[in-house]
C-alpha cells in the first residue's frame, strides 16, 4: 500500500544528481540496505508509473529515508522539482536486499549511481565492526556521489574515474583483485557495472566467497504483479522488483 509521505530535503548534489530525504517512519523502520521504493509526487497520470529508488539513508530513529537519483528523464526531472514539505506517495520498502555483512571483512564495488544501495550497506557493516573495502568508478569526479561518507565508513577507498579527475584512470575490479589476495574477505558486494560483476562473480568464484548483484530493469507495478522486470538467472526468469533486486551473483546469466 502507498504511503503519504513528505519531501524533507532535495539538493543538487552535482549536476543533475539529486540527494531526495523523505520523512516516512513507518517505512524507515522495516527497510535495510539493497532494498528501494516505488515513488510519485506529481498530479494525475502522467507519468503514469512510479518510479524506483534505492534506499540510500536509512534513518529509522528520525524516520526519514534518503535517495541519490540522477535526473534521466520525465519522471526524474519532475521529481528534481520537490521541495520541502511537498507530500508524495511512497511504496516500501520493496524487494530482496543485501545479506547482512559478516566478519571478517566485505568488498563492496560499484560504478556511477551503482554505488548507491551499496552506502547503507558499508555503514551498516561499519556499525557491526566489519571490515569494508570500497571499490569504486565513475566516467568522471562528480560522479562519485558521497565519496566522504565511503570513505569514513571504510577501511581503505579504491577510486577510478575514466577521465583520470579522481584516482587514476584504470579498472576498479583489478584493485579489488589485489586486495583480495591479502586480505580475508567474506563476501563481494556489486552494482552499476555488467563488467565489474563478471570480474566480481569470477573472483568470487575463485576465492570461494559469496557475492551478490544488485540489478536495475525498467518497473511498472514494483510488486511482482506485471511482469515487467524480468531478468535471465540460470532458473529461468526472475523478477528483478520481488526476487532481488540483489541476487547472488553466480545465478544471473549476463
Ligand atoms: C530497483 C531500482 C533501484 C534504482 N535506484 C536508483 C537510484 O538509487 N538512483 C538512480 O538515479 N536511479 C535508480 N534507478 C533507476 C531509476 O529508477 C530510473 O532512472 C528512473 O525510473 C527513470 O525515470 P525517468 O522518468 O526520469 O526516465 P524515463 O523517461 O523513464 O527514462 C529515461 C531514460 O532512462 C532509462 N531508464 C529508465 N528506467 C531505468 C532503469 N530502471 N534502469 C536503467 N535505465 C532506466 C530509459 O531507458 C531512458 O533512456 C533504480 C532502478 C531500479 C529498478
Ligand atoms: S515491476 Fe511488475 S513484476 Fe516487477
Amino acid at each position: 500500500m502507498y504511503l503519504t509521505a513528505e519531501v524533507t530535503l532535495q539538493e543538487e548534489v552535482v549536476e543533475g544528481i539529486y540527494r531526495l530525504c523523505i520523512f516516512t517512519p513507518t517505512i524507515a523502520s522495516l527497510a535495510y540496505p539493497g532494498q528501494f521504493a516505488m515513488i510519485r509526487g506529481w498530479e494525475g497520470y502522467d507519468p503514469l508509473l512510479s518510479r524506483p529508488l534505492s534506499f540510500h539513508r536509512i534513518d529509522f530513529q528520525c524516520g526519514q529515508v534518503e535517495f541519490v537519483y540522477k535526473v534521466v528523464g520525465r519522471g526524474t526531472a519532475l521529481m528534481s522539482k520537490w521541495r520541502p514539505g511537498h507530500r508524495v506517495a511512497v511504496l516500501g520498502p520493496l524487494g530482496n536486499g543485501f545479506p547482512a555483512p559478516v566478519a571478517p571483512a566485505v568488498a563492496v564495488i560499484g560504478r556511477g549511481m551503482g554505488t548507491v544501495p551499496l552506502l547503507p550497506l558499508v555503514e551498516s557493516a561499519r556499525r557491526e565492526g566489519i571490515g569494508v573495502f570500497s571499490f569504486l568508478s565513475a566516467s568522471h569526479a562528480g560522479g562519485l556521489v558521497d565519496l566522504d561518507r565511503f570513505m569514513s565508513c571504510s577501511d581503505q577507498v579504491f577510486v577510478r574515474t575514466d577521465d583520470g579527475s579522481l584516482g587514476a584512470p584504470g579498472v576498479v575490479s583489478e584493485d579489488l583483485e589485489r586486495v583480495a589476495k591479502s586480505t580475508q574477505l567474506s563476501a563481494i558486494y556489486c552494482c552499476g557495472s555488467r563488467r565489474l560483476a563478471r570480474a566480481a562473480r569470477d573472483l568470487a568464484i575463485f576465492l570461494r566467497i559469496p557475492a551478490y548483484v544488485s540489478l536495475e530493469a525498467h518497473m511498472g507495478c514494483g510488486v511482482g504483479a506485471c511482469k515487467g522486470c524480468v531478468c535471465e538467472t540460470k532458473d529461468g526468469y526472475s523478477k528483478v522488483c520481488k526476487d532481488g533486486p540483489v541476487f547472488e551473483l553466480n545465478e544471473v546469466v549476463f
